[in-house]
């Protein structure tokens, strides 16, 4: 009689859940994402890379493969959107200038379709085996690009990537300031003509998702650096080394969200100690 009465809840709840009623009404911890509850296990570091196409974030993420390998590290680097085979396909289609028509809620759903994949089929698993993840875009790119640049609400945008990602938060982000002129002149100098669906929108677009972005930067100061991506390429590099070591060292502040936790080890000590 004594176990019945607390199974019978999780069972009410289960089955509320499983019919798709009410999910709004439940305290965000009860929306349990099967790994949710992992959370204190993953004992990983989860880098993400953020700024507008052209930005230089492939350039610096190779860079600082190299970085970490000299300093006998492996990180897991991937990507967005795509990373799982599953994602790539919605890459194609996000992507792909040939599917014209898509409207803006279906990018947004399209982008945390990908993510919610990735989440649970590479970064998790690499968080709780103790890796360093690096991943290019992350929940703030769409904020940035389908909340700003496109306009949808942003607390629309920001939940349904909560219930993609389980609220997964990077513990630190490098974000690549680039004006919009800029990143048009360096997609000139390369002579290739835009490449995605995205590449073609204009400056106004832009403009819109820089600000997003800058946004972010001033809400989340302890987890979001910014760096100017007019400098040169093995300025940003050095800028963006030094931000990666100092969190790594433990020298950086937490992230607010974890800052509650005394007794979490700083994740630095292990990897740098
Ligand atoms: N600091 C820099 N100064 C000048 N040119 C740069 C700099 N960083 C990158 N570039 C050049 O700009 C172009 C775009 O860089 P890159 O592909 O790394 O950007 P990206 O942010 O990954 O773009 P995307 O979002 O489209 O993947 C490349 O030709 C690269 O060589
Ligand atoms: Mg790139």
């Amino acid at each position: 009689m004594v176990g019945t009465f607390p199974r019978t809840i999780l069972r009410v709840v289960d089955i509320y859940l499983f019919c798709g009623a009410g999910v709004d009404l439940l305290p965000r911890g009860l929306l349990s994402l099967g790994w949710k509850g992992q959370k204190r296990k993953m004992k990983g570091i989860f880098l993400t890379i953020e700024g507008l196409d052209g930005a230089g974030k492939t350039t610096q993420l190779e860079l600082l493969r190299d970085w970490f390998r000299k300093r006998g590290y492996d990180p897991l680097f991937t990507r967005e959107p795509g990373g799982t085979r599953v994602g790539d396909g919605v890459r194609e289609l996000l992507l792909n200038r040939d599917y014209t028509g898509l409207v803006p809620l279906a990018e947004a759903f399209l982008y945390s379709a990908s993510r919610a994949q990735l989440v649970a089929e590479v970064i998790v698993p690499a968080l709780l085996a103790g890796r360093i993840v690096v991943c290019d875009r992350f929940v703030d790119s769409s904020i940035a690009y389908q909340g700003y640049g496109r306009g949808l609400p942003r607390d629309f945008v920001e939940g349904i990537n909560r219930r993609a990602t389980g609220d997964l938060k990077p513990h630190l982000t490098l974000l690549l300031d680039l004006e919009p002129g800029l990143r048009l002149e360096r997609l000139e100098q390369q002579g290739e003509p835009p490449r995605d669906r995205l590449e073609v929108e204009g400056d106004a677009f832009y403009t819109r998702v820089r600000e997003g972005y800058l946004e972010l930067a001033r809400e989340n100061p302890r987890r979001i650096r910014v760096i100017s991506a007019r400098q040169s390429i093995m300025a940003v590099h050095g800028q963006i080394v030094q931000y990666v070591a100092e969190f790594l060292s433990g020298s950086a502040p937490r992230p607010r969200e974890k800052a509650g936790r005394a007794k979490s080890p700083r994740p630095g000590g292990r990897f740098l100690g």
